[in-house]
C-alpha cells in the first residue's frame, strides 16, 4: 500500500518536474536572466499545502497561518515595486507568520554545496536547513521580482543578484537567513567547499558571514564546520589552514566554540555514493569486495543498508 502510494507520489512529482522544466526553459532569454516564474501564486500556495500535510513530519512544526495569507504576505512585499530597492525588512512579515521553533543541535547552515548539504542533512531528518523549513521551502528555486504596472510583477526579466544591492529575492533570502539564525539553538552545524581555487571556504560577506553568524544567539553554544571536498582534486582548503583560520576566529570572537572536520566519514560515503569509480573510493570498493583484509565484522553483506543512508 504505502510502496503504492509513493510510486504514484514519485511520478506525479516527476510530471510535474517535467512541465516545470519546460516552462523554466521557455522563460530563459538569451543572456540567461529569468522572469517571475509562472504560475508563481499557485506554485508558493500548492507547495504550502503540501508542505503541511506531508513535509517534513515529525521533524518540523506546523505553521497556524493559512497559505493564502502567507502568499500575500509574501507577495505584498516585493509585488509594484521597482525589483532592485527591496529593503529587507519588507519580508519581515512574512517571516514572521511561516516561522517555526527549529531543533536544538540540528541547524545546518552551508555556502556553495547546496546539493550535498540537503543530502546530508536528509531533508530535515539529520540536520534543517533553510530550505527545509517553510520559509525558505516556499521560495526555494523560483524566480520574482517586482514592476509597479499590472500585474506587479515582471514576468519578462529580473535582474541578477548582483546587478543591484537590493534584489526582490536576495533581500528576501538575507532576511531569511538571518531569521533562520536566530532561531537556531544547541550546536549549530556549517557546511562549506574546500576544493575551490576562486573562492575560499569562508568569506565574510557570504550570507553565513554577513548574516548567520552575525545574527546567532547566546542559545548557540557551538559551531561544528565540515569541509568537504571534490574528490580526486585538490584539497585547496582543510580545517586549520586558510580562510579556516579567519573563520574560527570570527566563531570564537563572538562567544561559541568551534570545531572543524574535514570529510567525515558520513560526508565522504554520500560523494562516493554519487561518484563510486574516484579513486579516492576505490579503497572502499575494494573493501566491500573483501579484497583487502579486514576482520568480517567490518565488511558490509551484501544488499545490506549501511546505517549512514
Ligand atoms: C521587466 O524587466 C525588464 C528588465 O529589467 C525591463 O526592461 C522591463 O521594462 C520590465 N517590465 C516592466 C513592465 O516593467
Ligand atoms: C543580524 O545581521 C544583520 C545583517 O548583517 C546585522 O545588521 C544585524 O546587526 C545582526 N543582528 C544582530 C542581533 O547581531
Ligand atoms: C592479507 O593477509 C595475508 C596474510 O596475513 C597476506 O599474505 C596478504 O598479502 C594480505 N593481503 C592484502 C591485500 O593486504
Amino acid at each position: 500500500m504505502v510502496m503504492i502510494r509513493t510510486r504514484v507520489f514519485a511520478v506525479g512529482i516527476l510530471f510535474l518536474i517535467m512541465i516545470n522544466t519546460s516552462i523554466v526553459v521557455s522563460q530563459y532569454d538569451p543572456e540567461g536572466h529569468r522572469g517571475t516564474t509562472e504560475n508563481i501564486k499557485e506554485v508558493f500556495e500548492g507547495r504550502c499545502w503540501d508542505y503541511d500535510v506531508t513535509r517534513y513530519l515529525p521533524d518540523l512544526p506546523r505553521v497556524d497561518t493559512g497559505c493564502e495569507t502567507l502568499w500575500k504576505l509574501f507577495f505584498k512585499a516585493f509585488s509594484y515595486q521597482p525589483p532592485c530597492a527591496v529593503a529587507l525588512e519588507n519580508y519581515q512579515p512574512y517571516l514572521e507568520e511561516a516561522a517555526q521553533a527549529l531543533p536544538k543541535d540540528k541547524v545546518l547552515f552551508w555556502s556553495s554545496v547546496f546539493s550535498l548539504a540537503h543530502q546530508y542533512g536528509d531533508y530535515g531528518q539529520r540536520y534543517v536547513t533553510l530550505e527545509d523549513t517553510l520559509v525558505g521551502y516556499l521560495a526555494n528555486s523560483i524566480t520574482w521580482c517586482g514592476q509597479s504596472i499590472e500585474p506587479g510583477y515582471n514576468v519578462t526579466r529580473c535582474p541578477a543578484w548582483d546587478d543591484c544591492p537590493l534584489e526582490a529575492a536576495e533581500s528576501f533570502w538575507a532576511g531569511a537567513s538571518k531569521t533562520f539564525a536566530q532561531r537556531a539553538k544547541g550546536e549549530v552545524s556549517l557546511m562549506l567547499d574546500g576544493s575551490n581555487p576562486e573562492k575560499p571556504a569562508y568569506r565574510r560577506n557570504s550570507f553565513f558571514g554577513k548574516f548567520e553568524l552575525p545574527n546567532l544567539t547566546k542559545d548557540v553554544t557551538r559551531v561544528s564546520v565540515i569541509v568537504s571536498h571534490v574528490l580526486d582534486k585538490p584539497k585547496v582548503e582543510v580545517c586549520g589552514e586558510g580562510s579556516l583560520l579567519l573563520l574560527e576566529a570570527d566563531v570564537k570572537e563572538r562567544g561559541f566554540s568551534y570545531v572543524c572536520k574535514d570529510d567525515p566519514l558520513v560526508v565522504l560515503h554520500l560523494l562516493c555514493a554519487s561518484d563510486p569509480n574516484s579513486r579516492e573510493c576505490q579503497l572502499v570498493v575494494n573493501h566491500a569486495r573483501g579484497q583487502l583484509n579486514s576482520t568480517k565484522k567490518d565488511t558490509p553483506l551484501l544488499n545490506e543498508v549501511p546505517d549512514f543512508f
